[in-house]
């Protein structure tokens, strides 16, 4: 392409400057997630950073090699406590003590960490550490208060768009009815008292490849569409994203919680996914994450919250060869290992401003059905009896993996198949995957991919038999 004028370069300028200015225009980060074995040595990765202009970056842990490696970089961190130490934080202030001395003050303010998420959506956490989610956050703040560093570090924890029981419209968004009074009232006192902020994870991928015959990819992908307006309150959205967004600030609304701000600690889209996973392409992922940056720094908040920037954080950096589940989780990276991009777009004002954009597309694809949804939440009407079951002959590890994927990141609803509950017997691999596949199955709506978990299920139209357990269908 060639080279905008020195006069265009500058009209550019002064334009996306204004945009900006008038337009409570956000912040632009990046998730570093390490769950791989080929990823470059954090000193080059904060080169990468840098070289690329990303001034934030999202981390999953404390790492002391990519902390050092961050320090004076003029980077700012949001690192995290792990769901693992959950319980331990929750029950031990003297743990928390002596965590923010050796993982954060050890490194800060050199290191500028900005926020610190305690666990990481902790609802559909398999190993269920909800009840030590708000008490863990208090330990963290008050070791942090001890060390007199609580204004400049905030506390949050990023929560699934699984934690709402209802997404569409927007305006009907409300979170799940059993967490309410048990998890999210308390945190959101909690991020209010002290000036911090509710942090989401949203990715409009689950909902349109789930529902792609419904949802235009126009409006999955921040192209130009007619919009779809809300009934409840007659705001008009023009992307899914918006559209997820506002589903959740709906529901903070709807317990008195409008005051407590919100950024999006994930999305993004996958460049590649298995066959039956609808959407995920590398000329998707490029115009998903390119329209997402020029949304984020040069447009407002959303309809519901015009005047909150939109402050985000891209999933992810790398492709992560090591991730479980389905293929798509190993290519959510704008890099492969090696550093080279997966496909090109622009990641900073400057670069948007050189004008390495692609024009919106104007073709307005298939119906405009409103179905916006909540990504891992989604639900539709009843297709038919079909249930998705694990295969008896999948090998056991890959069949562990599956099973903590459906009910970890997932949002499969795991309970029954805890022991004591009513699905623990037969207490097998086979029977716990397969119950966690079908309940995911469910959830997605039977959607196509849905039951597939790297090969290790199939969908059956016989109910399946383990034990007395009853396996759920059409929700
Ligand atoms: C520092 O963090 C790591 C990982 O979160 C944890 O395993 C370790 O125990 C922490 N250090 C202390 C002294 O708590
Ligand atoms: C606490 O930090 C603030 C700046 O954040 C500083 O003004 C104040 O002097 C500090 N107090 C102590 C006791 O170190
Ligand atoms: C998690 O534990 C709480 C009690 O601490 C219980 O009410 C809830 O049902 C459990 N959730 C899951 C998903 O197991």
């Amino acid at each position: 392409m060639a080279s905008p004028s020195l006069s265009s370069s500058f009209f550019f300028f002064i334009l996306f400057s204004l945009l900006s200015a008038l337009s409570h225009a956000g912040s632009f980060g990046i998730n570093y997630g390490r769950v791989a074995d080929d990823l470059p040595p954090p000193s080059k990765v904060v080169e990468l950073l840098k070289s690329q202009g990303l001034t934030r970056v999202k981390l999953y842990d404390t790492d002391a090699d990519v902390l050092t490696a961050l320090a004076n970089s003029g980077i700012s961190v949001v690192v995290a406590l792990p769901n693992e130490l959950l319980s331990t934080a929750a029950a031990d202030q003297s743990f928390t003590d002596a965590w923010v001395q050796a993982n954060i003050t050890n490194y800060y303010p050199a290191t500028q960490i900005e926020a610190i998420a305690v666990g990481n959506e902790v609802f559909v956490d398999p190993k269920n550490t909800t009840k030590f989610l708000v008490p863990a956050m208090k330990n963290v703040y008050a070791s942090l208060v001890k060390q007199n560093i609580s204004s400049d570090i905030k506390i949050s924890s990023p929560i699934a768009l699984s934690a709402l029981q209802s997404s569409y419209p927007s305006s009907a968004g409300s979170f799940k009815s059993e967490l309410i009074e048990p998890v999210i009232k308390p945190m959101l006192d909690f991020l209010r008292g002290t000036a911090s902020y509710l942090m989401v994870n949203a990715y409009p991928f689950f909902a349109y490849s789930a529902n792609a015959d419904e949802i235009s990819l126009d409006y999955a992908l921040f192209k130009e569409n007619p919009g779809v307006v809300d009934s409840g309150n007659g705001l008009t959205y023009h992307s899914l994203f918006d559209a997820e967004i506002d589903a959740v600030f709906a529901a903070m609304s709807a317990l008195q919680y409008d005051d407590v701000k919100m950024v999006v600690t994930e999305t993004g889209w996958p460049s590649k996914g298995d066959v039956d996973e609808v959407g995920a392409s590398e000329e998707n992922a490029a115009s998903y994450n390119g329209n997402l940056v020029k949304r984020v720094l040069t447009g407002s908040g959303t309809p519901l919250r015009p005047n909150d920037p939109l402050n985000v954080f891209l999933f992810a950096l790398f492709n992560e060869n090591e991730k479980p589940g389905p293929k798509s989780e190993r290519n959510y990276g704008l890099f492969y290992p090696n550093e080279q991009k997966v496909y090109n777009i622009p990641l900073t004002l400057r670069e948007l401003k050189d004008g390495n954009e692609t024009a919106p597309s104007l073709n307005v694809e298939k119906s405009q059905v409103p179905v916006t949804g909540g990504g891992r939440v989604e639900t539709m009407s009843f297709h038919g009896q079909t249930w998705c079951v694990a295969n008896g002959h999948a090998g056991e590890e890959k069949l562990k993996a599956a099973l903590d994927y459906a009910c970890g990141e997932g949002g499969a609803d795991c309970r029954p198949i805890q022991e004591g509950s009513t699905c623990y017997d037969p207490n097998t691999l086979e029977a716990h995957a397969s119950y966690a596949f079908n309940s995911y199955y469910q959830l997605k709506s039977r959607g196509p991919g849905t039951c597939n978990f790297g090969g290790t299920a199939h969908v059956t139209t016989q109910p399946p038999r383990y034990g007395n357990c009853v396996f759920p269908t059409g929700y």
